[in-house]
């Protein structure tokens, strides 16, 4: 396990000193790639800390790990598996970058068919998925379908048939086509949403639902059993995390919906900071460094949350993103041993959009008792075309914050007093676009395995999850009894 100690006996300096003494301070925290700027200038990290993350780094042998990662070596030992997102994208394990190839030509194909009509006349493709069976599509959806997605593409996940229901209200069930997206192909929710979504189609004169359904798993022996046809099961490797795996067929729907070519893009940003992230020296190295702070506030500081801030609407989802991406990873209380962590592992991750976060939770950032490290997303190009002023104003409010949040303000009147000190990081993008989305999702994802290594947890497995899951199987199998009162008595109160 890391000791934290060195970092903690360390000097702590204000970011006003820290800007004070060193003139190049902002182009020395500063990396840009693959069409983002990522400003880590108002962070805490000064060249002492810097070197004390460099001896923990050392000593978790973050270097080495690196490279089982990219190697394709077993990373995740809870499940004797690799983690194949980034041979998704071209690099690391020749085997499995050859396999992911095959299986995204396939992809292709599929989509190809489809868009010569195929399968007939197709308007709507409905995508039914949870968790990394549906976020990564919607972020991807949400930020480059707005205008002139090839089809209508609706994502549902939640279970609640009112999801369902808002999805095709539009939608004609003889033009859609059905997505169920799930790597392992058991998912509760999902396949109850594809149940649903076939019976509307067969209810709407479409003569064999199963033959509008296309799979999307790591599992497809269980597909096949659900009753899809072969030819339309676009498998994946079942190294590839749930929530690293937009990049292979969980993709579908941007890949369908954005054209070929934006989804080549996609990977082809995340690759260009794969090679950032596999080739740079540490200290110069942005995932890196970026998790340094991350520690520096959660193991020196006591920070217990980090807030991401889109200012961009087009990223408005990113923060829901990342919330699985940085909790379900790294959200554990034991080592990849297996050993109880006698310090805090991930923070918890929360956001929203700028600048409407502004007027509902940014009062506590300014003058609350917590700290929390702020990071704010913005691009240079806006996404309308309404008047420049417009974007001039968010770009503005966007860097006012980041300002004021480390400038504060003195007041005799305490009560209109900023503490300021508090940091934040800006990623300014040149444009949201496939590749710079595709490079900040990989971004994200180096950020949260050196977090990862450095906290000698197992980012890649989620057995947090499967509790509720079993007590939701056993409540509807064995109903009400047997639980504790409450539950009971909840149960009673909703089923009786
Ligand atoms: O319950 C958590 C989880 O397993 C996530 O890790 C995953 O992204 C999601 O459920 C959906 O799983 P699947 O793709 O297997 O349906």
């Amino acid at each position: 396990m890391p000791n934290w100690n060195a970092l903690k006996s360390l000097n702590h300096h204000s970011l006003a000193e820290l800007f004070e003494s060193d003139s190049d301070r902002v182009s020395k925290m500063t990396i840009e790639i693959a069409g983002l700027r990522i400003d880590m200038s108002k962070t805490h990290l000064a060249d002492e800390q810097l070197s004390a993350f460099q001896a923990i780094a050392k000593e978790m042998d973050l270097l080495g790990k690196r490279e089982a990662l990219l190697a394709g070596a077993v990373i995740n030992p809870t499940e004797e598996r690799s983690a194949l997102h980034i041979a998704e994208r071209g690099l690391g394990n020749e085997q499995a970058v050859a396999e992911a190839k095959v299986l995204q030509g396939r992809m292709k194909a599929l989509i190809e068919a489809i868009d010569a009509g195929a399968m007939g006349d197709v308007e709507h493709i409905l995508h039914v998925g949870i968790g990394g069976s549906a976020l990564g599509p919607k972020l991807l959806m949400d930020a480059l379908g707005r205008e002139d997605a090839k089809y209508d593409i609706a994502i549902v996940s939640n279970v609640d048939g009112a999801a369902m229901a808002e999805a095709i209200k539009d939608f004609d069930p003889q033009k859609t086509l059905l997505a169920v997206a799930s790597k392992t192909f058991t998912t509760t929710e999902t396949l109850m949403n594809a149940q649903s979504a076939m019976d509307w189609m067969t209810e709407g004169g479409v003569s064999d639902a199963l033959g509008r359904v296309i799979a999307l798993t790591a599992n497809p022996e269980k597909a096949l059993e659900f009753g899809i046809d072969e030819s339309r099961i676009l498998p994946f490797n079942e190294n590839v995390g749930g929530r690293y795996s937009l990049w292979c067929s969980i993709g579908f729907p941007a890949a369908i919906g954005l054209g070929w070519d934006a989804y080549t893009e996609i990977l082809r940003g995340a690759a260009a900071m794969d090679a950032h992230f596999t080739n740079s020296d540490i200290i110069d190295n942005a995932p890196v460094l970026a998790a340094f702070a991350d520690l520096y506030y959660t193991q020196v500081k006591g920070a217990q949350t980090r807030a991401i801030f889109a200012y961009d609407e087009r990223l408005r989802l990113l923060p829901d993103y990342l919330q699985q991406l940085e909790m379900e990873s790294n959200g554990k209380s034991v080592t990849s041993k297996g050993e109880p962590l006698d310090y805090v592992s991930s923070p918890i991750t929360w956001g929203g959009v700028g600048t409407d976060a502004q007027h509902a939770v940014f009062q506590l950032l300014h003058q609350g008792t917590h700290l929390i490290p702020a990071e704010f997303i913005a691009s240079k190009t806006p996404g309308h075309d309404f008047a420049p002023i417009h974007h001039e104003t968010l770009l503005t409010h966007c860097f006012a914050q980041g300002a004021a949040l480390m400038a504060g303000r003195d007041n005799a009147d305490k009560a209109r007093a900023y503490q300021g000190n508090r940091p934040s990081v800006t990623i300014l993008v040149d444009d949201v676009t496939p590749a710079s989305l595709g490079a900040l999702i990989a971004y994200y994802e180096h950020r949260v395995f050196v977090n990862a290594v450095l906290l000698a947890i197992n980012p890649f497995d989620q057995y947090g999850v499967e509790l509720g899951k079993e007590i939701a199987k056993k409540i509807s199998n064995e109903g009400p009894s047997g639980f504790d009162p409450s539950t009971s008595a909840l149960m009673k109160a909703a089923f009786d």
